[in-house]
């Protein structure tokens, strides 16, 4: 045999070798945009990227840091626009149906159908998924975002017992004050505020009027004595704040309650994340608990990612590979052990998981057949986008100001007249 016959021969057999590498899979690249940038997220991150790799893919890591996934969402936009898509990106909530209305995403009904993702989904989390009856969002997980994460050991040095009212938070929150620690950690940030407003609202004025105001944009429940007391509440836990909040970021306030510098944060289970990064046992070096006034009620977040059109067969195979390895429950469970969440597929085996994941999960099915499963607004769950940016910008003023409870409510009514 020539020698260039017999090099042609090696290099068809190299190239038959890495495109039928794993299981006579093809090998194609994914690019995945997230903001999974905190100690808890990134560990998640890498179970993603592992069972990728499993499939015999590539990983091309597209993370945009800052907390709530505004930065990613702008970039993402710059990146759709100028053409250059990623292979999947971070995206939830009624942001799946603007994306669906753009005409780039691909259907996967397919993977979708083989998998059973009907059969394994809650019907809360498969509408969010399809776009025109069609599966165009794949879940990850969900989220509850009214928890409130306590150190005990603050509590206990302060005398405060753990409030289940927003009346007793006060109470305990002055004691823990007066003892010389930080009461509330938190992080000045537009989206935090929201996160902690989003949970004083619930407690306030319960989960009926949560959805009228937040999911239905009701004018008389936005403009209402309910909204007044929710914001004169949020004035309350505003005092119990540190000077240093301003644009601190949200894992960094959590790290305060771990350290036993702060006593509270009012965060969603993604803080749990961090607990568990640290090596931190609930029940035990931290209470999670439902913020004041929320118990049964379970405002939710679900994860998931978005597929961009592929042309490229090597790129369709992966991005297929993808979305049905995030569905198989192997992924689910050690993605949720460290991201803080639980699964979004039905029927899991929850015995690795701790006491606030048991938690989550029984709220989870418990308040959606009493009502008081409501989506998170301040976590893209409830509303179109602009009307979001619209209710932050008043919920951050308000924190920045000395605007009246009354004056915050007028402005939420007209923030939905104005985007809606
Ligand atoms: C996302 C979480 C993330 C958190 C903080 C939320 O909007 O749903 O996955 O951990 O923001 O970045």
């Amino acid at each position: 045999m020539s020698i260039q016959r017999s090099f042609a021969r090696s290099v068809v057999a190299c190239a038959v070798g890495s495109l039928f590498a794993v299981g006579g899979a093809l090998a194609g690249e994914v690019e995945v945009l997230h903001w999974w940038t905190s100690g808890g997220e990134a560990k998640s991150v890498v179970e993603l990227k592992k069972i990728l790799e499993t499939k015999g893919h590539k990983w091309k890591d597209f993370a945009v840091a800052g907390g709530g996934g505004e930065n990613a969402m702008t970039v993402l936009k710059s990146r759709v626009v100028s053409g250059k898509p990623p292979t999947a990106a971070q995206v939830k909530g009624p942001s799946i149906q603007e994306w669906g209305a753009e005409g780039v995403l691909t259907q996967m009904d397919g993977v979708s159908k083989a998998g059973n993702w009907d059969g394994l989904l809650p019907a809360v989390v498969s509408n969010v998924m399809k776009y025109q009856g069609h599966y165009v969002a794949v879940p990850v997980n969900v989220h509850r975002v009214n928890w409130m994460w306590a150190n005990p050991e603050v509590f206990k040095k302060a005398g405060a017992k753990i409030p289940t009212t927003w009346d007793e938070f006060a109470v305990a929150a002055e004691k823990i004050q007066k003892a010389g620690f930080v009461a509330v950690a938190h992080g000045g940030q537009p989206w935090q505020d929201a996160t902690v407003f989003e949970s004083v609202a619930l407690g306030v004025g319960g989960a009926d009027w949560f959805n009228k105001a937040f999911v239905k944009l009701d004018t008389g429940a936005l403009n209402s004595p309910t909204m007044e007391k929710s914001f004169a509440t949020l004035r309350t836990v505003q005092k119990y704040i540190d000077k240093d909040a301003a644009n601190r970021d949200w894992n960094l306030a959590t790290a305060m309650v771990i350290n036993g510098k702060a006593a509270m944060q009012f965060m969603g289970d993604w803080a749990k994340g961090e607990f568990t990064a640290a090596n931190k046992a609930p029940g035990k070096d931290y209470i999670c608990a439902p913020a004041p006034g929320t118990a049964g009620a379970f405002t939710f977040n679900i994860d998931s990612f978005i597929m961009f059109e592929q042309k490229d067969p090597e790129a369709k195979k992966a991005q297929a590979d993808l979305a049905a390895a995030i569905m198989e429950p192997q992924f689910q469970e050690v993605f949720n052990l460290n991201k803080g969440s639980i699964p979004a597929r039905s029927g899991m085996d929850m015995a690795k998981f701790d006491q606030c994941a048991k938690d989550s999960t029984s709220e989870f099915q418990s308040s959606s057949k009493s009502g008081k499963l409501v989506p998170s607004w301040a976590h893209g769950m409830a509303m179109p986008s602009a009307v979001q940016g619209a209710m932050f910008d008043v919920v951050t003023q308000f924190m920045n100001s000395n605007m009246s409870p009354k004056d915050a409510a007028a402005k939420m009514a007209a923030a939905v007249k104005a985007k809606g």
